[in-house]
């Protein structure tokens, strides 16, 4: 669970420490409805640039940022939609753009939603604790960003094969980068460095532990889900139905979302997607693969397993030849020819790897439920082709200049995309599926025999996440309220 227990002295000195810093936190409430953040901070928003290092750029935390690099407010939810000459299904695939969070990535509120209620509470000191990010990339990249706005120190943890923007961003914001053994599914690596590091450096450590800090999926469930569901309100007709949510599962986060669309449209499924050469949560698989940010070769501790409809494969292979096919200049002029609209293709260096493989999961579903105009998938559009270009070098390199050719050969493979390495979950594959965390999360990482079992019998365990909401919010606003007294003096 979230751990809300308060340290009251430490909480002073967070407050005057914040007062001194000229920091002030966002609410669960605004990050989910910018609209109601005070006209003072927006007024200072107007003079920030997006990726700046300075703590009013916690206020950016949210989908609706204004799509610009310097001094915009709040526009409506980022989202794009992609046209059925595109995915070759005539479903309505809507995918929420992460690409206008600092960082470039939605993982930057992920990485807040761990660490602020550590600040509120007193638990975590900015002044002495070293905050502890391990991840494949974007998470880190949060992390890091949010500790500079907070002023504390931070280490970042990633697979030395990530890719070389994230090391480059890296460089001038965490105060450490590590680089641990192997690719993107190698975690257990990042785990085994994390407690490495806590052993070493002791209470100075604090980890933040994307895979099972329920302050992720918190944050998903309260803020990315209500983001997908006003968008759904602003495109759906009166014969539109929600067929479901589609996105890769990487910690895990994301997925909340899902849930919470599945908590208000009834009839919503929620699949969730992993690279075909790692297929863990399809047939219990492991091995390395190109998709950064997703398939980490364990069942993430906070994915609600029972909550999920159908787990998908996607190649890698396939995935890498569409990021060239949507990012090439010969791929745009093809796919213009073909009739999608100028427009949309101009938009889709809004996607990164990650993301088309998200939107061949949403494609796959659409076919295997044999969806129509009026059925709308979602899914999640986490960062963006800026952060793969030297991917995109490396695939040249290796296979030549993109052509025509390739252009035709990539956009028939996605009208072929079809149902294959798909499961819909019957009880006992979300069983199968749920008790593989005692592998990773009981054995190895300390999590008890109770509370796993709690996560598949108590009606509550998930429910109780959400709860603490308000209880966070009250306690955000109340040291919000300290830190004002604090700057007074
Ligand atoms: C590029 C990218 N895509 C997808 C994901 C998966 O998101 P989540 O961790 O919420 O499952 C991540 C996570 O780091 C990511 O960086």
């Amino acid at each position: 669970m979230i751990d809300l227990t308060t340290n009251e002295e430490q909480i002073e000195r967070n407050a005057r420490y914040c007062a001194q810093n000229d920091i002030i936190l966002p609410t669960y409430d605004e990050m989910q409805r910018p609209q109601i953040v005070p006209e003072a901070i927006k007024a200072e928003l107007k003079t920030i640039a997006r990726e700046a290092v300075h703590p009013r750029n916690l206020f950016r935390v949210t989908w609706e940022n204004e799509p610009v690099e310097h001094g915009g407010t709040y526009g409506g939810v980022n989202y794009l939609e992609l046209p059925a000459v595109l995915t070759g299904v005539p479903a309505r695939i809507v995918g929420l753009v992460g690409k206008w969070f600092p960082t470039g990535a939605h993982k930057v509120g992920a990485a807040y939603s761990c660490l602020a209620p550590t600040l509120v509470t007193g638990q975590f000191d900015p002044d002495k604790n070293m905050a502890v990010w391990p991840s494949t990339g974007n998470y880190c990249r949060g992390g890091a960003f949010i500790s500079r706005l907070l002023g504390c120190k931070s280490v970042a943890i990633l697979p030395e094969e990530m890719s070389q923007e994230r090391f480059e961003w890296l460089k001038n914001m965490a105060n450490e980068t590590i680089a641990t053994p192997g690719c993107e599914s190698n975690v257990k690596e990042i785990f085994d460095k994390c407690h490495e590091l806590s052993r070493e450096r002791g209470a100075e450590v604090f980890i933040f532990n994307q895979f099972e800090q329920l302050g992720n999926h918190l944050w998903h469930h309260e803020v990315t889900g209500p983001a997908i569901e006003r968008v759904l309100s602003e495109l759906m007709g009166p014969r539109d139905r929600v067929a479901g949510t589609c996105v890769s599962s990487g910690s895990g986060g994301t997925i909340a979302g899902g849930e919470y669309i599945k908590s208000k449209f009834p009839h919503a499924k929620l699949a969730v997607s992993e690279a075909a050469q790692c297929p863990t949560l399809l047939a219990n698989g492991f091995g390395g693969h190109r998709i950064e940010g997703i398939g980490d070769k364990h069942v993430p501790w906070i994915h609600n397993v029972k909550n999920t409809d159908m787990v998908v494969a996607i190649d890698d292979e396939d995935s890498m030849r569409l990021f060239r096919l949507f990012n090439e200049p010969v791929g745009r002029e093809y796919l213009v020819s073909k009739g999608v609209p100028k427009e949309t293709v101009d938009q889709l260096g809004l996607l990164g790897i990650s993301c088309v493989c998200n939107l061949l999961t949403a494609i796959k579903f659409a076919r295997y439920y044999e969806l129509t105009e009026n059925d709308f998938v979602t899914t999640v559009f986490t960062d963006s082709a800026g952060m793969y270009q030297t991917r995109l070098a490396e695939l040249e390199e290796a296979r030549g200049a993109y052509t025509r050719d390739d252009a035709v050969a990539d956009y028939a493979l996605l009208q072929a995309i079809r149902t294959d390495q798909l499961l819909e979950l019957r009880y006992e594959d979300r069983k199968r599926i749920h008790n593989l965390k005692y592998y990773t999360w009981v054995e190895q990482q300390g999590k008890t025999y109770d509370e796993i079992n709690a996560q598949w019998h108590d009606r509550d365990y998930w429910s109780s996440i959400y709860a603490v909401k308000p209880k966070l919010n009250r306690l955000i606003t109340e040291f919000n309220e300290r830190i004002k007294v604090y700057r007074k003096q």
